[in-house]
Parts: C-alpha cells; structure tokens; sequence
C-alpha cells in the first residue's frame, strides 16, 4: 500500500476590495495617459482598499471564503501562514490578526515575507509541513495592502499597483490541486532594485524619513523587467524538469501579474499559446504576493481544471526572490 501523503489545494477564495482606481483617474493625479499605462503594463484599472480596510481583513474574508469552500472546520487548521509585505503592524504578525478571527484556535500563525513570491514560498512549506506528517490543515493567506506603501505622486511605481487577497487551504485528505513540486530562489546583490527603505530598524520612522518619503517602495522598473523575465524563465524551467514535464504539457500557466509584456515574454518562452495563460492583470494591476493566488483561485472557480491536467505558477519579487510550483488536479 502507497502510505505517501500528497499535499493538495482543497479549498480556495479571494477577496478584491469594492473601490475601482481607473488609469482616467490616474492621470488627474500624475502626469500619465491611459494609453501609456495600456500600451506599457496592459493596466487598465485596479482595486483600492476601503477606508477600514486593512490587509487582515482582506486576508480574513478570502480565508473564510477558502474554508467554506471546503467546508474545514477552522479549528481542524493547524497552521496560518499569511505571505504579505504589507502586513497590519511589524508585529504582532498578520497571520494572528487572522488566526483569531477565523476561530483558528489550534493553529500556530506566523507571516512570510519574500515579497510577490510570497504565495509560492508559503506553498512550498505548506507541501514540507503536510508531506513530513508533521501537520494535516494549513491555511495560506496572500494579502495585500500595497496603496498603504505607494506614493501617489510617483507615476513610476503608482499606476502599477493594486490591493487584494487570496487564501488557500492545503490538506492532506481530500480532493484538489497536488502541489507536486515547488523551486523557489532569491538574489540578494539585487536588493535596492525594489524597497520600502523607510519603517524598518535602518531607518526607523522619523519627521525626517517621512519628509524624505521613506514610506513608500522605491523600485528601478526597467532593471526588475529584464530580471523578471529571466528568473521566471529559470524557476519554471527548474520546477519543469524537476517534475519531469515540459511547457507543451501544462494546461495552464498562472504567472505573477505585474505587467503584461513580461507575461508574454514568459508564454512566449514556453511556447504557450495566449489562452493557456491566465491573466488579472488588467483590472487588479499588480497586488504583489496575492497576485498569483487571486489568478489561481479565479481560474479554479471560471474554469475547468481536468484531471490530471497540469498548472504552473511563477512569480517574481522583491529581493530579489522567484518560485515557481507545478500544480496537477486530482
Ligand atoms: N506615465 C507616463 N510616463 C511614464 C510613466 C507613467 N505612469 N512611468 C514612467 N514613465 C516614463 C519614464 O519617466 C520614462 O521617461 P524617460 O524616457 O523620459 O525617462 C519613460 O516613461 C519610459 O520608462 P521605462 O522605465 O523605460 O518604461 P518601461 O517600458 O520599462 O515600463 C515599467 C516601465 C512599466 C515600470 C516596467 O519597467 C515594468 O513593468 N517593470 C517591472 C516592474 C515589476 O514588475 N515589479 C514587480 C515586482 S513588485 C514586488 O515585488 C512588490
């Protein structure tokens, strides 16, 4: 008898934030055009979190939308790992805020920052934790907050971003996605290319650091393009042959939605046709971490994800980190 516990994705949910921010209204705050932000990111417009919003309760209502998908009983749930760079406070973490609002009360709760890979690093310790026997029900949370770091007098970086959440339950009983194998990397020498330099124990908040603008993410956006295509490149690639398959075999690639043009370059790369690639991009723009999740969990809900058929996400980020997972239904 084959004893080996397999990690599945059985429950998924996502929450979007209701206040729409269109490229119209961009261009009454920056010098920007709609046609550059299409022509340039294919962005047409992106989510804004509400005034009481804040990055656990986006966290909360994909959660509870995830659970009830599965229909787990929270308290089942051994593990929160909430995959956030903009989490509530430094501390105490996201992953309690959530842990008690969704009445996780058997479970450890702990935040993981890699940035936009979040999700899939979160993925990787989900498959570890579940596969080693060392705990059945682990919640992922991906949340963002990203407008609570973005300068909206930036046009370099502000018409890029978005606010969302997106949570997934992994288990190791029942039906869904297998998380069959995960690569994950980082590049520290490439760190000042995208950072929130200000906050931290560098530069503590001060009257000097917000008239500096320190608060807000900093980011060299042609050098993370040529990077991102690259290092997507490299981690699908790795997960690919480590699983044994090749780009003609995937049913679906979920990339990190950050800018069209590198999603294209990314299909492109794997001789993927365009309606094999999932794409939010266009109405969220980029909401970091949750990204990848929110993809996933729309195509699971709009879409038929047949037996056996295989999905790989690739995401890039802040770091620099990448990951990509190979995910195959059964
Ligand atoms: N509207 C109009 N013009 C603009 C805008 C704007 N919103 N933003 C920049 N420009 C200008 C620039 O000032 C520049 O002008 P210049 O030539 O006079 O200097 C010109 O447009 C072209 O700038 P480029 O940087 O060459 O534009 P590019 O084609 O590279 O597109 C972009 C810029 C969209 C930022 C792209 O480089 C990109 O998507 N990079 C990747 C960003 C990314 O994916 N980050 C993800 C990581 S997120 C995370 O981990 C949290």
């Amino acid at each position: 008898m084959n004893t080996k516990r397999i990690a599945r994705i059985i429950g998924s949910g996502s929450y979007l934030p209701e206040k729409v921010l269109t490229n119209k209204e961009l261009e009454s705050m920056v010098e920007t055009s709609d046609e550059w932000i299409v022509t340039r990111t294919g962005i047409k417009e992106r989510r804004v979190a509400g005034e009481n919003e804040y990055t656990s309760t986006m966290g909360i209502k994909a959660a509870k939308e995830a659970i009830e998908n599965c229909n787990i009983d929270p308290e089942k749930l051994d593990l929160v790992i909430v995959a956030t760079c903009t989490p509530d406070y430094l501390f105490p973490s996201t992953g309690a805020l959530i842990q008690k609002e969704i009445g996780a009360v058997n479970a450890a709760a702990f935040d993981l920052q890699a940035a936009c890979s979040g999700y899939i690093f979160a993925l990787s310790i989900a498959k570890s934790y579940i596969e080693s026997g060392f705990y059945k029900n682990i919640l992922i949370v991906a949340s963002e907050k990203i407008s609570s770091i973005v300068d909206y007098e930036d046009r370099n970086t502000c018409v890029l971003f978005g606010d969302g959440a997106s949570a997934s339950v992994v288990s190791f009983e029942g039906k869904g996605l297998e998380i069959r194998d995960v690569s994950l990397g980082t590049d520290g020498n490439q760190s000042d290319l995208l950072i929130l330099p200000g906050g931290g124990s560098r530069i503590p908040s001060s009257e000097q650091s917000l008239k500096d603008k320190q608060h807000f993410l900093k980011m060299e956006g042609r050098e993370v393009f040529k990077h991102a295509v690259r290092l997507m490149e490299v981690a699908a690639n790795e997960c690919l042959s480590s699983a044994g398959i090749e780009g003609r075999d995937l049913a679906w690639l979920v990339p990190h939605q950050a800018n069209i043009r590198i999603i294209s370059a990314i299909a492109k790369r794997f001789a993927l046709k365009e309606e094999n690639v999932y794409k939010t991009v266009h109405k969220y723009g980029n909401t970091s971490a949750s990204g990848v999740a929110i993809a996933l969990d729309e195509l699971v809900r709009t879409k038929e994800v047949a037996k056996g058929e295989n999905v790989l996400l690739v995401a890039f980020g802040a770091g620099l980190t990448w990951g990509a997972s190979l995910l195959t239904q059964n």
